[in-house]
Protein backbone atom coordinates (compact mmCIF):
# COMPACT_ATOMS: atom_id res chain seq x y z
CA UNK A 1 0.00 0.00 0.00
CA UNK A 2 1.27 3.64 -0.74
CA UNK A 3 -0.53 6.33 0.52
CA UNK A 4 0.27 10.01 -0.58
CA UNK A 5 -0.47 11.40 2.55
CA UNK A 6 -0.90 10.44 6.50
CA UNK A 7 -2.69 12.35 9.38
CA UNK A 8 -1.19 11.79 12.83
CA UNK A 9 -2.38 12.96 15.81
CA UNK A 10 -0.05 15.80 17.12
CA UNK A 11 3.42 14.13 18.31
CA UNK A 12 5.37 15.24 20.95
CA UNK A 13 9.13 15.28 21.11
CA UNK A 14 10.37 13.82 24.38
CA UNK A 15 13.84 14.68 23.82
CA UNK A 16 15.14 17.89 22.57
CA UNK A 17 17.55 20.81 23.26
CA UNK A 18 16.60 24.12 22.88
CA UNK A 19 19.75 26.48 24.03
CA UNK A 20 19.01 30.00 25.35
CA UNK A 21 19.53 33.27 23.81
CA UNK A 22 19.27 34.19 19.95
CA UNK A 23 19.69 30.68 19.14
CA UNK A 24 16.69 29.39 20.66
CA UNK A 25 14.47 32.45 18.76
CA UNK A 26 15.73 30.29 15.57
CA UNK A 27 15.58 26.95 16.61
CA UNK A 28 12.05 26.82 18.70
CA UNK A 29 10.22 27.63 15.55
CA UNK A 30 11.43 24.21 13.70
CA UNK A 31 9.52 22.21 16.40
CA UNK A 32 6.52 24.60 17.21
CA UNK A 33 5.29 24.04 13.49
CA UNK A 34 5.10 20.41 13.81
CA UNK A 35 5.59 18.83 17.79
CA UNK A 36 2.49 19.73 20.59
CA UNK A 37 4.74 19.63 23.36
CA UNK A 38 8.44 18.56 23.97
CA UNK A 39 10.68 17.85 27.24
CA UNK A 40 13.40 20.78 27.07
CA UNK A 41 16.88 19.00 28.24
CA UNK A 42 18.13 21.49 30.89
CA UNK A 43 21.94 21.14 29.98
CA UNK A 44 22.38 24.89 29.52
CA UNK A 45 25.87 27.23 30.78
CA UNK A 46 25.24 27.58 33.31
CA UNK A 47 23.03 24.41 33.90
CA UNK A 48 19.04 24.66 35.36
CA UNK A 49 18.82 23.04 38.44
CA UNK A 50 16.72 25.07 39.84
CA UNK A 51 12.61 25.55 40.08
CA UNK A 52 13.15 29.14 39.82
CA UNK A 53 15.82 29.12 36.63
CA UNK A 54 13.59 26.26 34.83
CA UNK A 55 10.57 28.97 35.81
CA UNK A 56 12.99 31.86 34.03
CA UNK A 57 14.06 29.39 31.08
CA UNK A 58 10.33 28.52 30.76
CA UNK A 59 8.77 32.35 30.34
CA UNK A 60 12.22 32.93 27.57
CA UNK A 61 11.03 29.50 25.19
CA UNK A 62 7.25 30.78 25.91
CA UNK A 63 8.41 34.21 24.65
CA UNK A 64 10.00 32.89 21.61
CA UNK A 65 7.18 30.81 20.84
CA UNK A 66 5.63 32.11 17.56
CA UNK A 67 2.40 33.27 18.25
CA UNK A 68 0.41 31.00 16.06
CA UNK A 69 1.82 28.17 17.61
CA UNK A 70 0.55 26.67 20.94
CA UNK A 71 3.68 24.88 21.56
CA UNK A 72 3.80 23.27 25.24
CA UNK A 73 7.61 23.27 26.37
CA UNK A 74 7.83 20.38 29.69
CA UNK A 75 10.77 21.57 32.08
CA UNK A 76 13.16 19.12 33.41
CA UNK A 77 15.68 19.99 35.93
CA UNK A 78 19.45 19.42 35.96
CA UNK A 79 20.85 16.70 38.83
CA UNK A 80 23.89 17.47 40.60
CA UNK A 81 25.60 15.62 43.07
CA UNK A 82 24.28 18.45 45.44
CA UNK A 83 20.50 18.56 44.23
CA UNK A 84 18.76 19.06 47.97
CA UNK A 85 15.57 16.78 48.26
CA UNK A 86 13.89 20.02 49.02
CA UNK A 87 14.39 20.93 45.50
CA UNK A 88 13.09 17.82 43.88
CA UNK A 89 9.93 17.99 46.18
CA UNK A 90 9.26 21.99 45.23
CA UNK A 91 10.00 20.48 41.16
CA UNK A 92 7.36 17.83 41.84
CA UNK A 93 5.17 20.72 43.24
CA UNK A 94 5.30 22.89 39.81
CA UNK A 95 3.00 22.15 37.33
CA UNK A 96 5.63 22.95 34.59
CA UNK A 97 8.28 20.56 35.67
CA UNK A 98 8.15 17.01 34.14
CA UNK A 99 11.56 15.49 35.07
CA UNK A 100 15.23 15.39 36.43
CA UNK A 101 18.04 14.84 33.90
CA UNK A 102 20.78 12.64 34.75
CA UNK A 103 24.16 13.60 33.17
CA UNK A 104 27.11 11.95 34.13
CA UNK A 105 29.69 14.23 34.86
CA UNK A 106 31.75 14.84 31.52
CA UNK A 107 29.59 12.41 29.66
CA UNK A 108 28.14 15.18 26.54
CA UNK A 109 28.08 18.56 25.81
CA UNK A 110 27.65 20.73 28.79
CA UNK A 111 27.62 17.55 31.33
CA UNK A 112 30.41 18.93 33.81
CA UNK A 113 28.13 19.94 36.45
CA UNK A 114 26.89 16.04 36.45
CA UNK A 115 26.76 13.34 38.91
CA UNK A 116 30.07 12.39 39.76
CA UNK A 117 28.72 9.01 41.48
CA UNK A 118 25.13 7.52 41.21
CA UNK A 119 25.50 7.22 45.02
CA UNK A 120 25.55 10.78 45.54
CA UNK A 121 22.39 11.19 44.42
CA UNK A 122 20.45 8.42 46.58
CA UNK A 123 18.42 10.88 48.78
CA UNK A 124 17.44 13.02 45.35
CA UNK A 125 16.04 10.22 43.81
CA UNK A 126 14.58 8.60 46.81
CA UNK A 127 12.88 12.08 46.62
CA UNK A 128 11.82 11.87 42.85
CA UNK A 129 10.38 7.98 43.69
CA UNK A 130 8.30 9.37 46.48
CA UNK A 131 6.76 12.42 44.81
CA UNK A 132 6.21 10.70 41.45
CA UNK A 133 8.81 12.98 39.45
CA UNK A 134 10.35 10.62 36.45
CA UNK A 135 13.96 10.36 36.23
CA UNK A 136 15.73 10.88 32.40
CA UNK A 137 18.84 8.95 31.97
CA UNK A 138 22.22 9.60 29.84
CA UNK A 139 22.69 6.13 30.17
CA UNK A 140 26.55 6.41 29.36
CA UNK A 141 29.42 5.53 32.00
CA UNK A 142 32.44 7.97 31.22
CA UNK A 143 35.37 5.60 32.36
CA UNK A 144 38.59 6.38 30.11
CA UNK A 145 38.87 2.72 29.73
CA UNK A 146 35.61 1.65 28.38
CA UNK A 147 35.27 2.14 24.65
CA UNK A 148 33.13 4.80 23.33
CA UNK A 149 31.13 2.39 21.26
CA UNK A 150 30.34 0.21 24.45
CA UNK A 151 29.60 3.22 27.00
CA UNK A 152 25.97 2.42 26.75
CA UNK A 153 26.08 -1.08 27.30
CA UNK A 154 28.34 -0.88 30.34
CA UNK A 155 25.98 1.59 31.80
CA UNK A 156 23.39 -0.74 31.44
CA UNK A 157 25.25 -3.66 33.12
CA UNK A 158 26.85 -1.40 35.94
CA UNK A 159 24.49 0.66 36.96
CA UNK A 160 20.76 0.29 35.56
CA UNK A 161 19.34 -3.06 37.05
CA UNK A 162 21.10 -1.88 40.40
CA UNK A 163 19.32 1.51 39.65
CA UNK A 164 15.90 -0.02 39.44
CA UNK A 165 16.31 -2.49 42.45
CA UNK A 166 17.40 0.57 44.41
CA UNK A 167 14.15 2.36 43.83
CA UNK A 168 11.58 -0.05 42.29
CA UNK A 169 8.88 2.29 41.59
CA UNK A 170 11.10 5.25 40.06
CA UNK A 171 9.71 6.18 36.44
CA UNK A 172 12.81 6.42 34.38
CA UNK A 173 13.26 7.05 30.61
CA UNK A 174 16.83 5.38 28.97
CA UNK A 175 16.80 8.49 26.52
CA UNK A 176 18.52 7.78 22.78
CA UNK A 177 18.94 4.18 23.14
CA UNK A 178 21.66 3.09 20.76
CA UNK A 179 21.81 -0.21 21.02
CA UNK A 180 20.42 -3.79 21.01
CA UNK A 181 21.47 -4.31 24.69
CA UNK A 182 19.41 -1.03 25.19
CA UNK A 183 16.48 -2.18 23.59
CA UNK A 184 16.40 -5.75 25.09
CA UNK A 185 16.95 -4.62 28.81
CA UNK A 186 14.09 -2.07 29.01
CA UNK A 187 11.55 -4.83 27.02
CA UNK A 188 12.48 -6.94 30.29
CA UNK A 189 12.12 -3.80 32.14
CA UNK A 190 8.58 -3.07 34.38
CA UNK A 191 6.22 -0.93 32.62
CA UNK A 192 7.59 2.18 34.10
CA UNK A 193 11.47 1.91 32.22
CA UNK A 194 11.11 3.33 28.86
CA UNK A 195 13.07 4.38 26.30
CA UNK A 196 13.36 7.44 23.72
CA UNK A 197 14.40 6.98 20.30
CA UNK A 198 15.65 9.72 17.89
CA UNK A 199 15.74 10.04 14.12
CA UNK A 200 19.33 9.64 13.52
CA UNK A 201 19.80 6.53 15.27
CA UNK A 202 17.29 5.08 13.60
CA UNK A 203 18.46 6.46 9.98
CA UNK A 204 22.16 5.65 10.21
CA UNK A 205 24.55 3.60 11.46
CA UNK A 206 27.93 4.16 12.59
CA UNK A 207 29.98 3.83 9.20
CA UNK A 208 27.90 7.42 8.05
CA UNK A 209 30.21 9.40 9.73
CA UNK A 210 33.25 8.13 7.76
CA UNK A 211 31.31 7.91 4.51
CA UNK A 212 34.26 9.58 2.15
CA UNK A 213 35.97 11.63 4.73
CA UNK A 214 35.30 12.56 8.52
CA UNK A 215 31.52 13.49 8.85
CA UNK A 216 31.48 15.61 11.94
CA UNK A 217 27.78 16.59 11.72
CA UNK A 218 26.87 12.87 12.24
CA UNK A 219 29.05 12.94 15.68
CA UNK A 220 26.83 12.85 18.41
CA UNK A 221 26.19 11.32 22.06
CA UNK A 222 25.32 8.36 22.35
CA UNK A 223 27.87 7.88 19.55
CA UNK A 224 25.82 5.94 16.46
CA UNK A 225 26.33 1.93 16.40
CA UNK A 226 26.58 -0.63 13.78
CA UNK A 227 24.27 -1.60 11.67
CA UNK A 228 23.04 -4.76 14.04
CA UNK A 229 22.31 -1.97 17.00
CA UNK A 230 20.44 0.10 14.45
CA UNK A 231 18.07 -2.79 13.36
CA UNK A 232 16.96 -3.38 16.56
CA UNK A 233 16.42 0.31 17.26
CA UNK A 234 13.81 0.32 14.10
CA UNK A 235 12.14 -3.00 15.99
CA UNK A 236 11.93 -1.42 19.09
CA UNK A 237 10.25 2.02 17.22
CA UNK A 238 8.05 -0.25 15.03
CA UNK A 239 7.12 -3.25 17.42
CA UNK A 240 4.04 -1.13 18.87
CA UNK A 241 5.75 -1.47 22.13
CA UNK A 242 4.56 1.37 24.91
CA UNK A 243 7.84 1.80 26.28
CA UNK A 244 9.70 3.53 23.21
CA UNK A 245 8.53 6.87 22.47
CA UNK A 246 9.60 9.98 19.94
CA UNK A 247 12.80 11.84 21.69
CA UNK A 248 14.86 13.84 18.53
CA UNK A 249 17.03 15.26 20.79
CA UNK A 250 17.93 17.57 18.25
CA UNK A 251 21.12 19.38 19.33
CA UNK A 252 21.82 22.50 17.34
CA UNK A 253 25.68 23.58 17.29
CA UNK A 254 27.01 26.16 15.53
CA UNK A 255 28.51 24.76 11.99
CA UNK A 256 32.42 26.20 12.78
CA UNK A 257 31.76 24.46 16.54
CA UNK A 258 31.17 21.19 14.72
CA UNK A 259 33.71 20.99 12.34
CA UNK A 260 36.65 22.13 14.16
CA UNK A 261 39.79 20.41 15.94
CA UNK A 262 37.54 19.17 18.81
CA UNK A 263 34.23 19.30 16.99
CA UNK A 264 31.01 19.11 19.33
CA UNK A 265 28.41 16.21 20.17
CA UNK A 266 25.10 16.60 18.87
CA UNK A 267 22.53 16.68 15.58
CA UNK A 268 20.11 18.86 14.51
CA UNK A 269 17.53 17.42 13.22
CA UNK A 270 14.00 19.14 13.95
CA UNK A 271 13.43 20.84 10.93
CA UNK A 272 13.60 17.42 9.39
CA UNK A 273 12.18 15.45 12.07
CA UNK A 274 9.05 14.32 11.85
CA UNK A 275 9.13 13.62 8.06
CA UNK A 276 12.68 11.76 9.10
CA UNK A 277 10.69 8.93 11.42
CA UNK A 278 8.27 8.36 8.72
CA UNK A 279 10.63 7.52 6.22
CA UNK A 280 12.35 5.25 9.19
CA UNK A 281 8.97 3.68 8.84
CA UNK A 282 7.89 3.71 5.66
CA UNK A 283 11.08 1.63 4.96
CA UNK A 284 10.11 -1.37 6.94
CA UNK A 285 6.35 -1.34 5.88
CA UNK A 286 5.15 0.38 9.39
CA UNK A 287 3.58 3.78 9.01
CA UNK A 288 0.39 2.11 10.43
CA UNK A 289 2.54 2.76 13.85
CA UNK A 290 4.27 5.78 13.15
CA UNK A 291 1.39 7.80 15.42
CA UNK A 292 1.40 5.73 18.55
CA UNK A 293 5.20 6.06 18.69
CA UNK A 294 4.77 9.65 17.96
CA UNK A 295 2.19 10.44 19.98
CA UNK A 296 0.45 8.05 22.13
CA UNK A 297 3.80 6.01 23.84
CA UNK A 298 4.96 9.60 25.52
CA UNK A 299 1.73 11.27 27.02
CA UNK A 300 0.88 7.61 28.57
CA UNK A 301 3.62 7.42 30.14
CA UNK A 302 4.06 10.33 31.75
CA UNK A 303 0.84 10.71 32.29
CA UNK A 304 -0.28 13.57 30.00
CA UNK A 305 -2.82 14.03 28.06
CA UNK A 306 -2.69 12.77 24.19
CA UNK A 307 -3.14 16.01 21.93
CA UNK A 308 -6.47 16.42 20.77
CA UNK A 309 -5.53 18.15 16.91
CA UNK A 310 -3.81 16.72 14.27
CA UNK A 311 -0.97 17.29 11.67
CA UNK A 312 -0.62 16.06 8.24
CA UNK A 313 2.21 14.81 6.16
CA UNK A 314 2.06 14.99 2.52
CA UNK A 315 4.53 12.49 0.35
CA UNK A 316 6.08 15.12 -1.72
CA UNK A 317 9.52 15.37 -2.08
CA UNK A 318 11.37 18.29 -1.13
CA UNK A 319 15.06 19.16 -0.59
CA UNK A 320 16.61 20.13 2.77
CA UNK A 321 18.49 23.74 2.96
CA UNK A 322 22.07 23.21 2.79
CA UNK A 323 22.18 25.16 5.98
CA UNK A 324 20.11 27.15 8.71
CA UNK A 325 20.64 30.37 10.28
CA UNK A 326 21.49 30.63 13.82
CA UNK A 327 21.40 34.61 14.26
CA UNK A 328 23.77 36.09 16.37
CA UNK A 329 26.52 33.77 18.25
CA UNK A 330 29.84 34.41 19.72
CA UNK A 331 30.79 32.86 16.46
CA UNK A 332 34.23 34.23 14.27
CA UNK A 333 31.98 36.27 12.24
CA UNK A 334 29.17 37.27 14.31
CA UNK A 335 26.76 35.25 12.70
CA UNK A 336 26.61 31.15 12.83
CA UNK A 337 24.41 28.82 10.53
CA UNK A 338 23.84 25.42 11.71
CA UNK A 339 23.63 21.92 9.70
CA UNK A 340 20.60 20.51 9.51
CA UNK A 341 20.29 16.66 9.32
CA UNK A 342 19.90 15.61 5.69
CA UNK A 343 20.85 19.03 4.43
CA UNK A 344 21.25 19.12 0.88
CA UNK A 345 19.32 15.74 0.31
CA UNK A 346 15.91 14.87 -0.82
CA UNK A 347 13.37 13.64 1.65
CA UNK A 348 9.81 12.36 0.54
CA UNK A 349 7.62 13.46 3.08
CA UNK A 350 6.43 17.17 3.61
CA UNK A 351 4.53 18.32 6.89
CA UNK A 352 1.12 20.31 5.12
CA UNK A 353 0.54 23.03 6.09
CA UNK A 354 -3.14 23.59 7.95
O1 LIG B 1 25.08 14.56 21.03
C1 LIG B 1 24.64 15.10 22.03
N1 LIG B 1 24.45 16.45 22.08
N2 LIG B 1 24.40 14.36 23.11
C2 LIG B 1 24.05 14.91 24.27
O2 LIG B 1 23.86 14.18 25.21
C3 LIG B 1 23.98 16.38 24.43
C4 LIG B 1 23.73 17.04 23.14
C5 LIG B 1 23.96 18.53 23.18
O3 LIG B 1 23.50 19.18 24.13
O4 LIG B 1 24.56 19.06 22.25
ZN1 LIG C 1 20.14 15.15 24.54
Amino acid sequence: MSLDQISLTRPDDWHLHLRDGPILERVLPATARCFGRAIIMPNLKPPVTTVQQAGDYRDRIVRATPGDSCFEPLMTLYLTDNTPPDEIYRAAECEFIHAVKYYPAGATTHSDSGVTNLGNVAAALAAMQDAGLPLLLHGEVTDLDIDIFDREAVFIKRHLARLIDDFPDLRMVLEHVTTAEAVEFVLAAPAHIGATITAHHLLLNRNAMFEGGLRPHYYCLPIIKREKHRQALIDAATSGSPKFFLGTDSAPHPKHAKESDCGCAGVFSAPVAIELYAEVFESVGALDRLEAFASFHGPDFYGLPRNRDSITLKRQAWCVPESFELGRTNSPDGAAVAIVLRAGTAISWQLADD
